[in-house]
């Protein structure tokens, strides 16, 4: 029988110039990981947007494009040294013996399989890219999501012009699916140290390669070798999985409010058994971020696509619950103030959809901030990391004016300033638990308040007993206590 175990242990790593096609959050942070800790390998990443890598390559480190913990150092160490950032896709793909894909694959808006399916486009230009530059052999890694038996569209590309022309003549390709697990605002960590690695593939020397160069700083025994559908489906189903549990506790929370519980007593208590797990048992807001809507989505329509049609409304629960936590907390503070809030002054504490990153995308800031605009509310948005005009962007508002009126009819103002958030507001909406929303002086805070002043708190950031005695009303997300 063929001893995989020995075949491995004769590795010799021949791979000597790494491409990646998409610099964004995953291509960015994982490709500065491995150009550190592969300082003998040349690591070029590049991308079709211009202004991405222009502001990867800016002296000023504030510029990168992805804020993450520990990232502008690895940059600051490797760049210009073996990691690169270009636009020049056509000599960076021909030269490269590996090239990893890690390009958008959002939800599709239009055609078949709209609102559901993975829009494929991009790994189909990579792909195509790779078609027409690649010279040698050449390994292509996936490192987008995808949905199950994308390979074979990558394949089907690539052997279409494999040998198209004369100079085209010796070149060979082997494709294998690496799924990437990194969660942000803890990216480096995730890559530098992961649970797991994922290689799924036919090639058994390219699958060898791709996992010694994994190995130069993750141990053997978590590179798990797998079939390529296996590989492309434990991604999706990982995020299916973490998205469900989310909602899942979430649901909860909504049944603490009005019997009394109290979600985080409760989520310390399912937690502690070790069949459950601590883990990703925070009751919050609703999960925002680019990637769990998009991959149940693409579930739900693998799962139609296949005939599964109780299984795809089994996952689409998961969905539809995390758009109704978004609305009842939205609709929850206007009822608060007996169903108006027109001309109040709302502050909105956090805009990215988790902390220490600066991604907004999906984020449930964006539907409760719509929510509340369309109310008549007056908000003002602090974020720590977040631009005004990013904020801009996903509000789809007129940022022409200083004070910007909302299509909704409401307006909204950015602060970076803590003190001039919480002046003559009538609440603060804390949506993001970012560290220094734990630090606040509530009581200094507290005059600078109108009366009453109220904190909604959907990510368990203050302690409501403190605040009562301050003078605050409070309300937080699951605690039916008060
Ligand atoms: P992103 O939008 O930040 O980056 C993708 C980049 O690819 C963009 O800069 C875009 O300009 C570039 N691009 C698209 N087509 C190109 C082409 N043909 N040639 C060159 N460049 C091209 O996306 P992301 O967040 O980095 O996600 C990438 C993939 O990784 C997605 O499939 C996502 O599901 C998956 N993923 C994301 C995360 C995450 O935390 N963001 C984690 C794990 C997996
Ligand atoms: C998630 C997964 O955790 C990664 O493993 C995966 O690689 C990535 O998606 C992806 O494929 O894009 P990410 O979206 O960056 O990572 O961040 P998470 O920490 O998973 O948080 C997602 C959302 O769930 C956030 O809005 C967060 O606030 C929310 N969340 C998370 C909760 O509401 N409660 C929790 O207990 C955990």
């Amino acid at each position: 029988m063929y001893n995989r175990k020995k075949f491995f242990n004769k590795i010799i790593l021949s791979l000597k110039k790494i491409c990646c096609i998409g610099a964004g959050y995953v291509g960015g942070p994982t490709m500065a990981v491995i150009a550190d800790n592969c300082p003998e390998m040349k690591v070029t990443l590049v991308d079709l947007n211009v202004e991405r890598i222009n502001n990867w390559n800016d002296e000023d480190l504030k510029k990168l494009p992805v804020y993450e913990p520990g990232l502008k150092e690895l940059i600051k160490k490797n760049r210009n040294k073996n990691l690169f950032f270009t636009t020049n896709i056509k000599d960076s793909v021909s030269e490269a013996d590996i090239i990893f894909i890690s390009v958008n694959t959002p939800t599709k808006t239009k055609g078949l399989g709209a609102g559901y399916a993975s829009d494929l486009k991009w790994v189909e230009s990579s792909a195509r890219t790779v078609a027409e530059y690649a010279s040698g052999h050449t390994i292509i890694v996936e490192k987008s999501t995808v949905p199950v038996r994308t390979a074979e569209l990558i394949k089907r590309i690539l052997s279409s012009c494999i040998n198209d022309s004369e100079k085209h003549a010796t070149r060979t390709f082997s494709v294998l699916s690496s799924p990437e697990f990194l969660a942000e605002g803890t990216a480096i960590k995730d890559l530098e140290n992961p649970d797991r690695v994922l290689i799924g593939g036919e090639d058994e020397n390219a699958i060898k390669q791709l996992s010694s160069l994994y190995q130069r700083w993750i141990p053997e025994n978590k590179i798990f070798i797998t079939n390529l559908w296996s590989s492309e489906l434990s991604k999706l189903t990982a995020n299916a999985f973490l998205a469900q549990r989310i909602s899942s506790i979430n649901a909860i929370s909504s049944l603490c409010e009005p019997t009394g519980a109290d979600i985080s007593e409760v989520s310390k208590a399912i937690g502690a058994d070790s069949r459950i797990g601590e883990k990703f048992l925070n009751a919050g807001p609703g999960f925002g971020g680019s990637c769990f809507q998009k991959d149940v989505l693409n579930m739900i329509y693998l799962c139609r696509y296949y005939g599964l049609a109780e299984v795809a409304d089994y996952w689409e629960q998961v969905i539809l619950l995390n758009e109704w936590q978004k609305k009842r907390i939205s609709k929850l503070i206007v009822e608060t103030f007996f169903g108006t809030v027109s001309s109040k002054k709302l502050t909105l504490l956090g805009f990215s959809f988790k902390p220490n990153t600066n991604d907004t995308r999906e984020s449930p800031a964006i539907t409760i901030a719509k929510e509340l605009l369309e109310n008549g509310a007056d908000l003002c948005i602090h974020d720590p990391q977040v631009s005004e005009s990013q904020i801009s962007k996903m509000l789809h508002l007129d940022n022409s004016n200083k004070t910007k009126k909302s299509i909704e009819g409401g307006s909204w103002i950015y602060s970076n300033n803590l003190e001039l958030a919480f002046r003559d507001a009538d609440a603060i909406i804390i949506l993001t638990e970012w560290e220094e929303y734990f630090n606040i002086n509530w009581q200094m805070m507290s005059l600078l308040m109108r009366r009453p002043s109220w904190i909604f708190d959907t990510r368990d950031v203050v302690d409501e007993a403190k605040l009562k005695d301050i003078g605050f009303r409070v309300w937080k997300l699951g605690n039916g206590r008060i």
